[in-house]
Parts: C-alpha cells; structure tokens; sequence
C-alpha cells in the first residue's frame, strides 16, 4: 500500500511552493494557512508571507497590526495571532530554531496533533501521522472503517493505523501523498476510483460502500 502511494506521489503530486522547501518555518506556515482554506487561495497568501516575513525571526519582530494585515482575507484571525505568538515562544525558548522534537511542537500555540505531525514528517523526516479531514475519509474507505470518524476512539484508530503504514524513509511524502489523494482521486462525493492507486486494495470499494464512508457524526 505505502510504496503504492509513493510511487503515485512521486508521478502526480501537486506542484505547490511550500513542496520546494524542507524549511520547518515554511512548512509550518503553510499548514496554518491551510487549516482552513483552499490551497488555490493559500498560495498568493503563501508568496507574499514568505517575502514579507522570510525567516521566523522577521515574524517574531514584527508588530502583530503587520501580521494581521498580511493577513487579511484569509479569515480566522487566530490562526495569526497563534503563529506570530508561537513564532516568539520559539525565539524565546528555542533560539529560533523550529524544535525537532514531538512534544515541544505539539506545546506551541496554535498547533494541533495534525499541524504537529504534518510539521514533524515533512520539516523532520519524523514517521508520525498527520491526519486531517481527507486523510480519515481516505483511511476509512481503504479499511472499510464504519465506526463514526467524530468520536475521538474512531479518529486514534485511524492515526495508529497510518502510524504502522508510515515508511521510515519518506514520512513527509507519504502523509502529503495521502492528502493529494483525498484531495484529488477518493473526494467526498463521487470518488474516481478508476484513477486510485490503491483501488484493488481498498475494503470500502471492494464492499461497494465507498460514497457511505466515513460516517460522521451518527450515534
Ligand atoms: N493540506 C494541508 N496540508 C497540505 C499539504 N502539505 N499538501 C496538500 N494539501 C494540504
């Protein structure tokens, strides 16, 4: 399954600014942006970030009226204030240096268990999960799982699956090859599943059941 993913990754992944760069400063940005809107409107955002603020330090000093106005129109204004905040902690406790450690970048505001592995495996060559949205649906039609993805239970069952996939050599690209697939081939509604690396292994096909999954949010 994973060399699968891989080797699909490595013909079709999307070309996007932040796959040029290993920097944790960057990689982090993105995924902030990310969290919340759509890569096509990310980017612009993106570019004029990283020329405004080009290094964590030049975040770090700039006044926060600066950094929410470069921020505007991405919404969710938190989301700025929690990195500009979480940019000075890591000036403060970490001599700038984004840490490559699992606990003290999961501590830093703003950042949750998906924010901290995307950063830890992309940055860091880390083997831990990222799972956001398009993971668990893509997880959960792989392994036919029809336990409801809004528990908590359902969605640590998916990150230990994912964890026991992760190759140990390419743990960024694996994470991001199973988002671009959420993204572009196994879509919420009508999956393209002819295009699917991994169709003739997927237990939520293989039962018909792709489109009922993941259940959300029934008891
Ligand atoms: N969505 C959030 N992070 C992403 C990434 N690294 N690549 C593609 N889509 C994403």
């Amino acid at each position: 399954m994973a060399d699968r993913l891989l080797d699909w990754y490595s013909a079709s992944a999307r070309d996007l600014p932040w796959r040029r760069t290993r920097d944790p400063y960057h990689i982090w940005v993105s995924e902030i942006m990310l969290q919340q809107t759509r890569v096509e409107t990310v980017i612009p955002y993106y570019e004029r970030w990283m020329a405004r603020f080009p290094t964590l330090e030049a975040l770090a000093d700039a006044p926060e009226e600066q950094v929410l106005k470069a921020w505007e129109g991405l919404g969710y204004y938190s989301r700025a204030r929690n990195l500009h905040a979480a940019a000075r902690e890591v000036v403060a406790r970490y001599g700038g240096t984004v840490p490559d450690d699992p606990d003290a970048v999961a501590s830093l505001k703003g950042i949750g268990p998906y924010t901290a592995g995307a950063i830890l495996s992309i940055a860091f060559n880390r083997p831990v999960p990222a799972v956001d949205g398009n993971v668990l649906r893509v997880i959960a039609r792989l392994y036919a799982i029809v336990d409801d993805i809004a528990q908590l239970a359902t969605r640590r069952t998916i990150e230990e699956l994912v964890r026991a996939m992760i190759p140990q050599d390419r743990p960024g690209d694996f994470n991001q090859a199973l988002m671009d697939l959420g993204a572009t081939i196994c879509t919420p509604r009508r999956p393209r599943c002819l295009l699917c690396p991994v169709r003739d292994l997927c237990e939520g096909r293989r039962a018909g059941r792709e489109t009922e999954l993941p259940v959300k949010g029934r008891a």
